[in-house]
Order: C-alpha cells, then sequence, then structure tokens
C-alpha cells in the first residue's frame, strides 16, 4: 500500500466489510477512518499513511512485551515449518513446554492448565470446571455463580452475564444463576464507607451474605480480577477475607488474571498483592502479548483431580485449544517478559505513570480519581469533583477526549467515565511523560469547553 488510491481503496474495502469492535461504519466513515496500522516497534505502531502513534492501551493492555520483537517471530515461523497442528489424540512438545512453565510460575498446586483462544473462553472452561467438578463430588445443587458488579469478565454466551456490565439488554435473556456482589472500589463504594479497608471489608462480607441468602449448597464458583480494569487495587483484607469466605462454604475462587497477568500489575500475577492462592486461575492477554491467541484455565490440582480416570473427563474439546505455534510463541514470549525484567519495569514505571497522574489530578478540577497498580491504571473524570458527579453522556466527554489525544499522536481508551491506561510493560519515562503531557493538554482544552472550572 504506497499510493494515496491504494490506501483510499483498502479504507473502502473495511467500511463496506469490516465489523469492528466497539465502532461502526457510518460514524467512521463520517470520521475518515478507520486509522490502518501497519508496523510497530515498542509502545508505538505505525499507520498506513506514516503517522507513528503511541498507544498508551498497549492493544487491549495486551501487549505485554511491546511490538515488533522478531525472536517472537523466528519462533512462529520456526514451529510452523515444523507441524502446525496435532491429530487427534496426540499433542506436542511446545504445548507441553508451556503448560510445564505456566505450572512454575503459577502459585501453589495449580499445575492443571487448560489451554483455549482468549481470555473470554478461558472464563466460560473455568465456570464449567466449578459447575463439574461439584457434579463429581456429588453436590450437584451448585450452579449459581457470583461476580461483582462494575467486572468484565468476557463477551460470550455466558460470561457476559459475570460482572453486570451495562448494554446487555440486547441478549437477554440473561444466563441462570449469577449472582452479584459489590466491587471493592473505595471512590465509589455502594456502602459509602469511610476508608478503603472498611469498604473492602463491608464488600466482603457482602459475598458471605450472598451466599448464605442463596443457600450455600446452589453456589457454584465466586469469579473476580484481582484488580478490575481501571479501578483500584482493593484493600489487601478484601481478597483474604473473600478467600476464607469462599473456603468457608465451599466455594471455589476462579481469578481471572485475563488482564493482570504476566507483569501487568508489577507483579507475574496480580494475586501475588495480596498474598492468596485461588483455586482456579484464567491467563490470556500477556501469555503471548498479543502476537498470536492464546488463554488457558489453570486448576489446582485439588479441583483438576477430580477429572482422572476415563469416565471422569471433562467434556469439552474446542479446536485451537493447545495449538503449537501459539504455543511456541507464547514461550518465546514470557522468555522475553523473563529476561528483559518486564515486571520489574511494569512497577518502577507504574508508579512513576501513577505519579504524574497524580500531578494531573491536582490541576484538573475534572479529574475526579486517580489509580492503579502497575501499568494498569485509570484516571475518572468527572464535572462535580466534589460530588463525584459523571459527566453528562450527551457531552460525549470519552470521545472528545479520545479525539484530543489522537490529535496528539496518542491511542487511548476511554470507558464508563475512565481514562484506562495499559501500555506495554517496556515503557520508559519519556514515553510516560509524552502521554501525560498530551493528557495535560487535552484536558485543559476539554475543561475550557466545558466550561469546568
Ligand atoms: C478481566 C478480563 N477478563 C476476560 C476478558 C475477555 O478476554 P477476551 O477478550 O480475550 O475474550 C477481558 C477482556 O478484556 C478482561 O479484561
Amino acid at each position: 500500500m504506497t499510493t494515496i488510491g491504494e490506501v483510499e481503496s483498502v479504507r473502502q474495502a473495511a467500511l463496506d466489510h469490516l465489523w469492528m469492535h466497539n465502532a461502526d461504519w457510518t460514524t467512521m466513515a463520517e470520521e475518515g477512518g478507520p486509522p490502518i496500522m501497519v508496523s510497530g516497534e515498542g509502545v508505538r505502531v505505525k499507520d498506513v499513511e506514516g503517522n507513528v502513534w503511541i498507544d498508551a492501551h498497549g492493544g487491549y493492555a495486551s501487549v505485554n512485551a511491546g511490538y515488533g520483537h522478531t525472536a517472537i517471530a523466528d519462533a512462529m515461523l520456526d514451529q510452523m515449518q515444523k507441524l502446525t497442528y496435532f491429530p487427534q489424540g496426540t499433542t506436542t512438545a511446545p504445548l507441553i513446554r508451556l503448560v510445564e512453565k505456566l505450572g512454575e510460575l503459577a502459585p501453589d498446586n495449580l499445575e492443571r492448565v487448560w489451554p483455549v483462544s482468549g481470555g473470554s473462553e478461558a472464563n466460560e472452561t473455568a465456570v464449567k470446571i466449578a459447575r463439574a467438578y461439584h457434579k463429581r463430588r456429588g453436590d450437584s445443587g451448585r450452579y449459581k455463580v457470583i461476580s461483582r458488579r462494575g467486572s468484565y469478565h468476557g463477551a460470550t454466551g455466558g460470561v457476559m452475564w459475570m460482572g453486570a456490565s451495562s448494554g446487555l439488554s440486547d441478549f437477554e435473556p440473561a444466563m441462570p444463576g449469577m449472582l452479584y456482589a459489590p466491587q471493592p472500589n473505595f471512590y465509589r463504594c455502594e456502602f459509602g464507607s469511610d476508608s478503603p479497608s472498611e469498604c473492602a471489608e463491608r464488600s466482603a462480607r457482602a459475598v458471605e451474605d450472598l451466599i448464605l441468602l442463596h443457600n450455600p449448597d446452589t453456589v457454584a464458583a465466586f469469579i473476580g480480577e484481582p484488580v478490575a480494569s481501571g479501578l483500584e487495587p482493593p484493600s489487601k483484607e478484601y481478597w483474604q477475607m473473600v478467600r476464607e469466605i469462599c473456603d468457608r462454604y465451599g466455594v471455589p475462587l476462579i481469578a481471572d488474571e485475563v488482564v493482570t497477568g504476566f507483569g501487568r500489575t508489577g507483579k507475574m500475577f496480580a494475586m501475588e498483592h495480596f498474598g492468596i492462592i485461588p483455586d482456579i486461575m484464567t491467563v490470556a492477554k500477556g501469555i503471548t502479548s498479543s502476537y498470536l491467541p492464546l488463554a488457558a484455565t489453570i486448576a489446582g490440582t485439588h479441583i483438576a483431580d477430580a477429572f482422572a480416570g476415563e469416565d471422569n473427563i471433562f467434556r469439552q474439546a474446542l479446536t485451537f485449544g493447545g495449538h503449537p505455534v501459539t504455543a511456541a510463541v507464547a514461550l518465546k514470549n514470557i522468555e522475553i517478559i523473563e529476561h528483559s525484567n518486564l515486571v520489574e519495569n511494569s512497577e518502577c514505571m507504574g508508579a512513576y505513570f501513577l505519579e504524574q497522574l497524580l500531578d494531573l489530578k491536582e490541576k484538573h478540577p475534572s479529574v475526579g480519581d486517580v489509580r492503579g497498580i502497575g501499568l494498569l491504571l485509570g484516571m475518572e473524570l468527572v464535572s462535580d469533583r466534589q460530588r463525584k458527579t459523571p459527566f453528562d453522556e450527551s457531552l460525549q466527554v470519552g470521545k472528545r477526549l479520545t479525539e484530543k489525544m489522537r490529535e496528539r499522536g496518542i491511542i487511548m481508551r476511554f470507558n464508563a467515565g475512565k481514562v484506562t491506561l495499559g501500555p506495554p510493560l517496556c515503557i520508559t519515562a519519556d514515553d510516560i511523560n509524552e502521554i501525560v503531557s498530551a493528557l495535560d493538554s487535552a484536558i485543559s482544552e476539554l475543561e475550557s469547553e466545558l466550561s469546568v472550572v
């Protein structure tokens, strides 16, 4: 694609045929889109017109190692040239090495790995394992799943009903047995708590109340992200209490580490911040840094062992689960994350980024709250800081800020009133300064347009 004519023909084909995430083709056409990317290096991507952008959200907070690692491409090509799939009832060495590696990295007895293609599938699998586990033990009334309001666990048939996001009415009826607990988010605590730890304790106690209300014999699992995207990390007591509550009532705890895994929060897995071990953990995104689609559900041996024995197997098969080329990519990607100290960089650059965003909060009345851990950060915009009032939707604050940031060469994400930032873990202080300075001037412009003082 070198001539203007070629670029325009590709763009028109996209408008005619592509059904993109979070976009519609009529608006895109009006705005001259979609942007078409052609290459990437570190935290930057280049589009078909030659413009270079910082990807402040790292794809979907998923390009952990950064763009442009030729070593990953080499690992992919090498496996492709050897073997691209496997006959039924067989497996391959890259996959075996990968599940062994995941067993080493994951805590305690999380050793049995079910490979799938994406985070939604990993969570669907986790819930199916939890339900089937109870059946194997003769506890067959347990089918309900507790998730937290404001969480996100995926977009497919079952998991889209976990987390209670808005915009699901198109897809009703909801999956039966979905129960919702409060999110331990102090800024908007459902209990109006006076401190983060009070909010954490009351939110955890609400999980117990929900289990008792519904009868523990009906509850199959609790699922939560250690730190929900764009929200603050809960106080330590939250996960410790939830762990104890789950143990007390025989409810397996599923940690959704789809975003938080592989260094995103400054630890290899985010539950390490809280010192608890889940019964099942799901991983995706950073496992391949999005070079190819791969995810996994990792079960503790106390859960997985219920499925040993010929008549006892977990009945699920997914054609692309365990693909050898994706496994080779994951292995190389994890090697890069480890050898380039990207987990440590996430911790240290994350702390620097947070500091800079807190400075923006001092300067800008529309910044209601800034939070995050490692390189999973969020900034909530409000029209009245005192009352924490969200901007009226008709003002299209998210769209306007996103456009202003694009004018400044930064691609970012705005969702549910929040700027969410999840850049590649190889980000430097200079890159962060560039993003923060763009945010500073874009927010100033927005505030003057909206007369926020
Ligand atoms: C916490 C969490 N879980 C699950 C998912 C779903 O993953 P996928 O989009 O790979 O299906 C996402 C996606 O953003 C996520 O953020």
